[in-house]
């Protein structure tokens, strides 16, 4: 992807104009000593008060973040000597070292990532021209090496001095995360603020991460706020980590401090695969934590009494353990990864907890976005299935719960990774098909016996389809239960669905993990492709 320039000129004169300040008379001691004086400036980012500023609120600098989160050793900076392209507004007389962002490769646990990190100490991190070519570069090289790229954000904006080049800047960054999406994994981190458009670019990326605050995100700030609106609001409540991951779903991972994110961020990479192009590193086999999380103590005994299913995935993955995202937002619907014999999975399982498992406009948004990142990377999909229906009420049919809830039916349906269902209880009308049916192409659908599938709740049915006989019989409340219990008997059971084929195995809830990894293997070399087409259109 080529960069026009239109400073080119005046940083080639800019290049001139200081030619006189290096000596060419100097030897090898000499010039190695001016490398050194230079980096030395380089390395010091906005100077010692800046730093002191930074660090008074709590956070630490663009360089210790990078060598916090990268194995040691193995950061590889690129661009240090990366001159601004500001002219007016005296920015030709201003030295801002590296144009406040460093850039770099490195290693994750051993995964090689490219990395850059907005240094708020150099003129408050905003991005002017070079500054968006030094983060252009390091995508480009990340899709180049097909390594996830990782940016941590912490910047003022656009730089004001820059004006439209550093508008053109965001665009070109914006256009390279859409190239990189479902290419290279693209996490964002942000430490700091991330202001008006610049928002865009982290919105555009797999993860976000941020901590509680110093994360910082909004489209226009209280300022613009109270000045258009006249309403008061401060940045935490507007932007703060805790927004984002509980009510906007902008964010996926929460942390108290950078050190708490950034062994999330680890985790993170642990699970997933380099590229689009490669499986997630296979890990020693384990046992899940069987004493801790056993099927038959999880599941009570009354249908109708909730459980958490984040229990039923932990007595399924290697060694109980399961990195949850987004596990403040959505609560309803709870997706993240495991491991079953040393591979990756994607978990998507309602969450009878939260509103019994229901499926709604966020819950949907949630779990659509997630099975797209995993069939992208090469991800199976594991969907475990307790709920009773797509949420009704106004508020849903109004915040357009038909558009957001087609997203999961178009998510499944287009996903050509192991996809493997378990029904363990309720599997009811519009749920029964949305989560991951075989009608939207399954590979196994197992039913535990405690499954009950049909159009709806027995209650519901027998009060709509026996109306009539109800309010004609003599003792109606008697009559009623007794048409509920036969519609218990008929429909709520696994053995109809099983009967159609619809259902590959009804199983014993011991036999699951076991069950499961058999078919993760027996899927695991499938292929499969629809019809050619340039792209579909998801319900967006
Ligand atoms: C140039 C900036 C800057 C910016 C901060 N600085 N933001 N310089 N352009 N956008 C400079 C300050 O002048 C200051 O320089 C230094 O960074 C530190 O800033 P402070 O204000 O002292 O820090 P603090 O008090 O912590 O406040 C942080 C802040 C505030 C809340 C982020 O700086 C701020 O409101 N900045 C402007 C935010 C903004 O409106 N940005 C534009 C958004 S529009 P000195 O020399 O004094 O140290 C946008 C459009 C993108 O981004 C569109 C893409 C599609």
């Amino acid at each position: 992807m080529k960069w026009s320039n239109p400073f080119e000129k005046l940083v080639s004169l800019f290049l001139k104009e200081n030619e006189s300040n290096y000596k060419t008379t100097m030897g090898l001691k000499e010039k190695t000593t001016d490398l050194r004086t230079r980096m030395r400036n380089a390395l010091m980012g906005g100077g010692e008060k800046a730093i002191k500023k930074q660090k008074a609120i709590g956070k630490l600098t663009a360089r210790e973040r990078i060598l916090a989160l990268l194995d040691p050793n193995t950061f590889h900076e690129y661009d240090l000597f990366v001159e601004h392209a500001g002219r007016d507004f005296d920015m030709d007389k201003k030295y801002l070292p590296g144009d406040g962002v460093l850039t770099g490769t490195g290693m994750i646990m051993g995964h090689p990532v490219c990395i850059y990190a907005q240094d708020f100490t150099v003129a408050g991190g905003s991005l002017g021209w070079m500054h968006a070519k030094k983060i252009t570069k390091i995508m480009d090289h990340a899709l180049k090496l097909k390594v996830p790229i990782i940016g941590i954000n912490d910047s003022g904006g656009a730089r004001i001095q820059e004006g439209v080049n550093s508008l053109a800047g965001y665009g070109e960054i914006f256009y390279r995360n859409t190239q990189a999406s479902g290419v290279v994994p693209q996490i964002s981190v942000i430490l700091g603020p991330c202001a008006g458009g610049a928002v865009y670019s982290p919105a555009l990326t797999d993860f976000v991460f941020v901590v509680e605050n110093i994360s910082k995100m909004f489209i226009t700030g209280p300022e613009v706020i109270k000045t258009v609106l006249g309403e008061e609001i401060s940045m935490e409540d507007l932007g703060g980590a805790r927004v984002h991951c509980e009510t906007t779903g902008n964010a996926h991972f929460f942390a108290r401090s950078e050190e708490e994110c950034f062994s999330q961020i680890k985790d993170l990479i642990s699970y997933i695969p380099w590229n689009n192009s490669r499986k997630a590193e296979k890990f020693p086999k384990k046992k899940p934590k069987t004493k801790k999380y056993n099927i038959e103590n999880i599941i009570p005994s009354d249908p109708r009494e909730p459980y958490d299913v984040r229990d039923v995935i932990k007595a399924l993955t290697d060694d109980s353990e399961f990195l949850e995202i987004q596990d403040l937002f959505a609560q309803n619907i709870v997706i993240g990864f495991g491991r079953m014999d040393g591979d990756t999975v994607g978990f998507v399982a309602n969450q009878p907890l939260v509103l019994a498992g229901v499926l709604d406009v966020d819950s949907s948004d949630k779990a659509a976005r997630f099975i797209r990142y995993c069939d992208a990377f090469n991800i199976p999909l594991v969907t475990l299935v307790d709920l009773p229906g797509y949420l009704p009420g106004v508020d849903q049919e109004h915040a357009g719960v038909i558009r957001h809830g087609a997203k999961i039916l178009y998510a499944y349906s287009e996903a050509t990774v192991s996809k493997i269902t378990l029904i363990m209880r309720k599997a009811y009308g519009g749920g029964y098909i949305a989560m991951c049916s075989h009608h939207l192409r399954a590979d196994f659908v197992f039913a535990w016996p405690t499954a009950e599938i049909a159009v709806m709740g027995p209650e519901g049915a027998a009060n709509i389809i026996f109306r009539k006989e109800i309010s004609s019989a003599e003792n109606p409340e008697e009559y009623r239960k007794l048409k509920v219990e036969e519609y218990k008997e008929k429909f709520a059971n696994p053995y109809v669905a099983a009967a159609y084929g619809y259902i590959d195995a009804v199983i014993e809830p011991e036999e699951t993990r076991k069950m499961i990894i058999r078919a993760l293997e027996i899927s695991s070399s499938k292929e499969e492709t629809g019809p050619a087409k340039k792209h579909g259109i998801p319900p967006f």
